[in-house]
């Protein structure tokens, strides 16, 4: 049912109300306002070949970047808005081939409030069974502990769920498949979204890489359905606090990103690249996107928070031959 024709009176009472922001030159700048393009110098190709070992990373960070290795000789980017790196001004023979439109990505309101606080709630919970840590502490790089859940297939020619998802008590196994019930109802799919915007190519590889899961894993999906996300990403990294040491996350794929955010009692960290001499807020609601295989990183934290990295780490390359 429509409204019928309105009166001129109504229409003169509109365009005093939304004439301005129908301006298309002020809609543009509005979004220009709130959309900063971060142009980088080169491509970070650094850590792309050569041995997995986070000293080397520490080293080349050292010497290749010592004028931009620590967080104060950084070059902040703005606070608030959208940011995007783009790669697409480079020479295009210095890109590697399968990278995505962007090699990092902040978004705003990402996370709500009420999000927020059930994220954490449910954290907490599950901080309180005592969840046991069984995987190797590495050391050098990050202050805490912490866990992954949902599935990965790193060290096995096929996937499977994390023993860290697995191997716990039962108190423990019902608050990770809360949590990540959580995970799944509310964020997954808007980072789903997210990640076609960004890197509609590597999206569509996701999709297949979770069609191979749910083939390989129906037994587990359907004795743990919260574990299994449905594409945007496979596993969960949570703890308490960021890393805050430089480190390279080799598990991760070269071209898929991992999307960090954090919630908690805190207002806000610096994700930190030496690579590149910027560091980037990160506040409440605010999800960062990163190729975090090719970059370099740590965070410079304020506050007690607890953060995740939704990670990618199943191998799409084989898997698109599978499929
Ligand atoms: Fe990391």
């Amino acid at each position: 049912m429509g409204h019928g024709p309105r009166s001129s009176a109504k229409q003169a009472q509109l365009y005093e109300r939304w004439g301005e922001k129908r301006d298309l030159e002020r809609v543009k700048e509005a979004v220009k306002r709130d959309l900063h393009i971060h142009k980088i110098a080169a491509f970070p190709s650094d850590f792309l070949v050569g041995k997995r070992s986070g000293e080397r990373v520490r080293q080349v960070v050292r010497t290749k970047f010592h004028g931009t290795c620590l967080p104060e000789q950084m070059k902040t980017l703005p606070t608030q808005g959208k940011i995007l790196l783009p790669l697409d001004h480079l020479p295009p023979d210095t890109v590697p081939s399968e990278m995505p439109p962007y090699l990092m990505a902040r978004l705003e309101h990402f996370l709500t409030d009420a999000q927020q606080a059930g994220l954490l709630s449910r954290w907490n919970k599950l901080i309180a069974t005592d969840p046991k840590h069984l995987l190797k502490h590495d050391a050098n790089r990050s202050n805490s502990e912490g866990y992954h859940f949902g599935l990965w297939e790193v060290t096995a020619s096929t996937p499977r769920i994390t023993r860290e998802s697995r191997d716990q008590s039962d108190d423990a196994k019902e608050a990770i498949d809360n949590l990540l019930r959580f995970l799944k109802s509310y964020i997954a799919n808007k980072i789903g979204t997210a990640f076609e915007e960004l890197a509609p190519d590597q999206w569509k590889a996701m999709l297949k890489a979770n069609a191979r899961v749910m083939d390989l894993l129906a037994r587990e999906h359907s004795a743990r359905p919260s574990l299994f996300m449905g594409g945007p990403f496979f596993a969960v990294a949570a703890k308490e606090a960021g890393s805050g040491v430089t480190h390279i996350d080799w598990n991760d794929d070269k071209a898929v990103y991992a999307f960090i955010f954090a919630v908690g009692d805190w207002e806000g960290g610096e994700f930190c690249v030496p690579q590149l001499g910027i560091k980037i807020p990160v506040r409440p609601g605010q999800v960062l996107c990163v190729l975090a295989r090719v970059l370099a990183h740590f965070s410079a934290p304020t506050g007690t928070f607890f953060g995740m990295e939704t990670q990618k780490l199943l191998n799409w390359r084989s898997t698109t031959q599978v499929v």
